[in-house]
């Protein structure tokens, strides 16, 4: 995507190949800043940090990890304590697992000699292919958009409402949730996105409002409480929101509050749709109810952060003093609650039979799980 008239990916390897580069996503919107990752352990920090998030993206930090991490020990010990950092980094996106299976499956055959190499092309090969994933997944969208755009039957523009970010910050580029709108309004349809600003860490006011006002989509910020009355009203035509974990029949397991609103918009009789990449269906879990559910410090719900007059970035408190906070960073929405899921291969129900057809290959005890 462009950033002042140069295009980005929000990952990308240095010119001497010793170094991966990525956008400091802590400091946006109020400043675009690179910061430079030179070996496992400040790629690991990147993703426990924040740096860099959204499932896909973790992912694609990750492979880049263990490349960085073969330069220094590409033993098989090294392998294996690397994957072990980087997997301890964040619990609940799979593509984590899916990236770091990826690249020590493909490593461990080879000579240790060849494994750097080997590794550095294998992790420019998931962004490349992170890419080309979410643009499929932005046609498939878009099919759906044409259709309740047509069959609003008036010159109005559809209006969709999204939670947390789930665009081309949170994946190489693109993203997977809003790629359908990117696509929608680069092809002269009118959108307009309620943005839900996505408490504690407000990743759809700070990510997806900066990207949505970069490419010159329309968007308006509500609170997170704002959606379930703006569908009562009908005010949103569908729901798109993106996904850190699928399970094999259809359960999503995305940003706290997800759920919420999936709910809200079955009580409303609107499409709520889910947008994944392969890499996010996790083929072992069946139930969502067994997805690991991270817990985050209780501080970034008592305190916010935010820019000041003077234009300095502050964290300020909101509640008393010592007041006890709870932090689940994510939540399970069941598949009954999805109206379809939007994948590189196309849109499916959310149901078993449903990804099954999609992914022939991955039918019940085939490949590795
Ligand atoms: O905690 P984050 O910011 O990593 O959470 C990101 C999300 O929940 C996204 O919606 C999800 O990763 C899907 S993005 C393609």
């Amino acid at each position: 995507m462009q950033v002042d008239g140069r295009h980005y990916r929000t990952i990308w390897p240095t010119a001497d190949g010793r170094a991966v580069e990525v956008i400091d996503q802590r400091r946006l919107p109020h400043a675009f800043e690179i910061l430079r990752l030179e070996d496992l352990e400040s790629a690991a920090r990147a993703i426990e940090t924040m740096v860099v998030r959204g499932a896909p993206l973790i992912g694609a930090t990750a492979a880049y990890g263990l490349a960085l991490a073969m330069h220094v020990d590409a033993s098989d010990h090294g392998i294996a304590s690397a994957y072990d950092r980087l997997f301890r980094t964040r619990p609940t996106a799979v593509n984590l697992r899916w990236a770091l299976d990826d690249l020590r499956q493909r490593l461990l055959p080879l000579v240790p000699g060849e494994r750097a190499a080997a590794a550095w092309r294998r992790a420019a090969e998931i962004c490349d292919e992170d890419v080309e994933v979410c643009r499929r997944i932005g046609e498939a969208g878009l099919e759906l958009f044409r259709k309740a755009y047509a069959e609003k039957g008036e010159k109005k523009p559809l209006r969709v409402l999204t939670h947390c970010n789930a665009g081309w910050l949170a994946t190489v580029d693109w993203g997977t949730a809003l790629a359908p709108i990117y696509m929608a309004h680069n092809d002269g349809m009118p959108v307009e996105v309620w943005v839900d600003e996505t408490r504690p860490r407000n990743q759809g006011a700070a990510l997806t409002a900066w990207e949505l006002g970069r490419h010159g989509v329309r968007h308006r910020l509500i609170v997170d409480n704002v959606g379930g009355h703006l569908m009562q009203h009908g005010l949103v035509d569908l729901c798109i929101v993106g996904t850190d974990r699928t399970t094999a029949r259809g359960d999503v397991c995305n940003k706290i509050g997800t759920y919420l609103k999936a709910l809200a918009a079955k009580a409303n009789n609107i499409p709520f749709y889910v947008a994944l990449p392969y890499t996010t269906i996790d083929w072992s879990v069946e139930n969502g109810a067994d997805i690991p559910i991270e817990e985050r410090d209780g501080r970034e719900v008592t305190h916010i952060w935010g820019k000041d007059e003077e234009g300095v970035l502050r964290e300020v408190q909101i509640a008393p003093d010592e007041t006890p906070a709870a932090n689940y960073a994510f939540d399970v929405t069941p598949a009954e609650l999805v109206s379809a899921l939007i994948t590189d291969r196309g849109v499916c129900e959310a149901s078993r039979e449903g990804l099954e057809e999609l992914f022939p290959e991955r039918q019940a005890g085939v490949g590795p799980a």
